[in-house]
């Protein structure tokens, strides 16, 4: 299973990455926002260290203006993904990228349906949004298990980018799934080191160390 940070912002990316818990990164102009920095800055750092796909989101909503965008998302380094919404001009523009070989990531997914269309238009990751379907009371990972079984059906090549991903269960669920990629915010990927019984144990340890003689 691929981790991707879900952040746009270079130290939790640094972080992630030097333990060895960043295949990717996926960004969204929200993230971006967040830097408070130009979007172009806040790039070029992430790709001057971040080998694996970056997940870039173009920001407008037409078919002609999409391709611009992908085009010129995708001219800046080789590992760029170009996150595209799932309407009708961004699944057109998802296959015409596919046809000119440029990876994209389709967003915002919340239904089977969706996550299938994407996947006939040729896209490189989908990504449902878990947590926001949480939060209007539906079952985010339920979605994921319906699309890993669509997929497997007709043997697509489209992964599955499990995304909005709130806490570590949604990441334990996604991985007993066999979901191909999560993307983690960096407070969650802290969350995943926890457990109560880790740190009773080290402080056990520690204790005892402290008895051993010297010599
Ligand atoms: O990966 C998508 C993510 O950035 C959205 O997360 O928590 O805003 O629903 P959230």
């Amino acid at each position: 299973m691929q981790f991707f940070i879900d952040s746009a912002d270079i130290d939790e990316i640094q972080d992630a990455l030097s333990m060895g818990m960043c295949d990717g990164v996926t960004t969204n102009p929200s993230l971006v926002a967040k830097t408070g920095k130009p979007f172009r800055k806040v790039i070029d750092a992430i790709l001057d260290i971040v080998d694996g796909p970056v997940s870039l989101e173009v920001t407008t909503l037409s078919y002609d203006e999409i391709m611009a965008q992908a085009r010129e998302l995708a001219a800046i380094a080789e590992n760029v993904v170009v996150k595209l919404p799932l309407t009708p001009p961004g699944l057109k523009a998802c296959r015409t990228c596919y046809s000119e070989g440029i990876a994209t990531n389709v967003t915002l997914c919340f239904s089977p349906t969706q996550a299938l269309l994407a996947a006939k238009a040729g896209a490189t990751y989908i990504s449902p949004f878990v947590g926001r379907l949480d939060d209007i009371s539906s079952d985010g990972m339920r979605l994921i298990e319906e699309i890993l079984s669509i997929y497997e059906h007709y043997e697509f090549e489209t992964q599955v980018l499990v995304a909005s991903v709130r806490h570590p269960q949604h990441l334990a669920q996604a991985a007993a799934m066999g979901a191909h990629v999560a993307t983690i915010p960096h407070k969650v990927i802290g969350q995943l080191f926890k457990h109560p019984l880790t740190d009773l144990g080290l402080d056990q340890f520690m204790a005892d160390w402290k008895k051993v003689p010297a010599g």
